[in-house]
């Protein structure tokens, strides 16, 4: 078999179980098999291939086929222009999460370059935004918390392959215990599905791990300790940076009313969701 109907043989049985982009999935899986570019792929198609890069390619489809992302298959997920190491004991990171990188930059921007930016990030799984603060905010010092050491490992690897190991500590820690120092900015893509709707969610959603997902009855258990409890380990004019499911827009609102001296804004993700809340404190 050629590597051209390996690819027509792999996209026909992604697409039988409505992969939404098997031709691209196909070529992907592949290219991670054979390890070569994209330019590499198209002017080898008529390339034979090995019996044994034959059936690794059919294990591949085959696990695909078992509703496994394609990132926990390849081991890479891209998160704003960076390249990461991924599996299933973090979360994939979100498209939609790099909202808060730009909401992140957008307020380092306003404020003085000379000082050092401290940065806490609760929840950090593959240390998607740490790492890309750190990348893109050069006087940013970031402490990473997470409750899984499993993922924890998997930041600090991918720290280290983008070079920006010295800039971020991690941390062992659980959000509910907060860390006793004053930081300009706290940032957080925390748990946010309400426990029932875990259930429901699409199969592969169901590969990641749960305890990044489940955000308890209501869904908020994370948001609203955040909110309620690192408020005042905000330095003068620091902000809070939270990811949140659109629903919960007005209650949000609601709980920040009980809080002296902010801002809250709320910002819109690519598809137009309200997927982002920034709360700046506005006095010392
Ligand atoms: C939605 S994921 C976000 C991961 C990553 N920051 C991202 O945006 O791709 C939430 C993270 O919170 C972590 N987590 C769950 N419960 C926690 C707790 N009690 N304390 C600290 N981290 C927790 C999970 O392990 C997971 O890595």
């Amino acid at each position: 078999m050629n590597i051209s109907e390996s690819y027509r043989k792999s996209y026909n049985s992604l697409k039988k179980i409505g992969v939404k982009d098997p031709q691209l999935e196909a070529e992907v899986l592949i290219r991670h098999v054979l390890n070569i570019s994209r330019t590499q792929f198209y002017i080898s198609l008529e390339k034979p291939l090995l019996s044994i890069q034959e059936k690794h390619i059919d294990s591949l489809i085959k696990e695909r086929l078992n509703s496994k992302p394609l990132p926990y298959i390849t081991n890479h997920k891209e998160f704003y222009n960076l390249d990461l190491i991924v599996n299933p004991s973090v979360l994939i990171p979100r498209p939609e999460t790099e909202l808060l990188i730009d909401i992140a930059i957008d307020y380092s921007n306003n404020i003085n370059k000379n000082n050092l930016l401290r940065v806490a990030e609760l929840g950090t799984g593959s240390g998607a935004i740490s790492i890309a603060i750190a990348k893109n905010i050069e006087n940013s010092q970031i402490k990473a918390t997470d409750i899984s050491k499993k993922s924890l490992e998997v930041a600090k690897i991918n720290a280290r392959k983008n070079s920006v190991d010295k800039q971020i500590i991690f941390f062992h820690k659980s959000i509910f215990k907060p860390i006793n120092n004053l930081f300009e900015l706290i940032i957080s893509n925390p748990p946010y599905i309400k426990t029932k709707t875990l259930k429901l969610l699409e199969k592969e959603v169901q590969k990641e791990p749960q305890i990044a997902l489940d955000g308890g009855e209501d869904g908020l258990k994370f948001i609203k300790y955040i909110i309620n409890n690192y408020f005042n380990q905000l330095s003068p004019n620091g902000s809070i940076i939270i990811e949140i499911d659109p629903n919960q827009k007005d209650i949000i609102k609601n709980l920040t009313n009980t809080l002296n001296s902010c801002n809250v804004e709320f910002y819109k993700d690519i598809n137009n969701l309200t997927r982002a809340v920034q709360i700046k404190k506005t006095t010392s």
